[in-house]
């Protein structure tokens, strides 16, 4: 009943030449895919000319952040409504190299959150535990406080309509996945705790994807998770083949997990 979505993150990459050369190597891979929503975030200078591309596609289109205020004095800074008017639909918030390499905090995040959804964008929120926290046996309150903090004051209609991304922190561009059953896990809690913040109709509709090195060999087995809902996918994203077979996770035959 959720529809599947994999999201495709691009960090620092591409130059617009080279985002237009990847989309247009995409599209004949995932055209007739009508059951998973696919999403392609590259960086901010190559939205424009990768939106003109998708036009006609189902493939949509998302920025990796946003500022929380509408407009103003701030410098090098991209609003919610200029990235809905820029042709995003889905906007990445609080990915962990924002709350890692440029201090961004649960009450920051929450407030992007709101931004984005004033501005008619979804977004794909994300969290996770870092190395230490996990070894440290804190997987669960780490990440239980930043989804409350991410979905603060938010009404449930709002909650149910949003993504949200478990990204283990030591997962992300580690080649180290999360096994499918402890990102089942972890995320059958991110569920439950929706359900008792929001209700259970939106813990039922919200889509909560798994990120963390997922490539063609692992996202059949992810998927076939009963709470996991899409994959938030970095290094594999970047080529068209790669991500194109992580969009066609049902074709790829069972049982090829390395
Ligand atoms: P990765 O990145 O797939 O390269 O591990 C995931 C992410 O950072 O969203």
């Amino acid at each position: 009943m959720r529809k599947p979505i994999i999201a495709g993150n691009w960090k620092m990459y591409k130059t617009p030449p080279e985002a237009c050369r990847l989309v247009e190597e995409l599209k004949p891979l995932i055209s007739n895919l009508p059951e998973v929503e696919v999403v392609v975030c590259p960086p901010f200078t190559s939205l424009a000319a990768v939106y003109d591309l998708l036009q006609g596609t189902n493939v949509r289109l998302g920025a990796q952040n946003l500022h929380y205020a509408r407009d103003g004095a701030y410098t090098g800074e991209v609003s919610g409504i200029m990235l809905a008017a820029a042709g995003c639909r889905y906007v990445i918030i609080g990915h962990s190299e924002r709350r890692q390499y440029f201090g961004e905090t649960d009450t920051m995040i929450n407030q992007k959150v709101k931004a984005a959804l004033a501005a008619g964008l979804i977004p794909i929120a994300c969290v996770g535990e870092t190395l230490a926290e996990r070894e440290a046996g804190q997987t669960e309150t780490v990440t239980v406080r930043q989804v409350e903090g991410a979905l603060q004051g938010l009404s449930a209609d709002e909650a149910a309509g949003l993504v949200l991304a478990y990204e283990p922190v030591w997962a992300i561009g580690t080649g180290k996945t999360a096994t499918a059953a402890e990102a089942q896990r972890v995320i059958g809690l991110i569920r439950e705790q929706v359900a008792a913040l929001f209700g259970k109709e939106a813990a039922v509709k919200i889509r909560i994807q798994y990120g963390g090195s997922v490539k063609p060999e692992n996202i059949k087995e992810i998927m076939a998770e009963p709470d996991i809902d899409g994959a938030l996918v970095g290094g594999a994203s970047l080529t068209a083949a790669s991500f194109a077979s992580i969009c066609r996770f049902a074709d790829s035959p069972i049982g090829d997990i390395p």
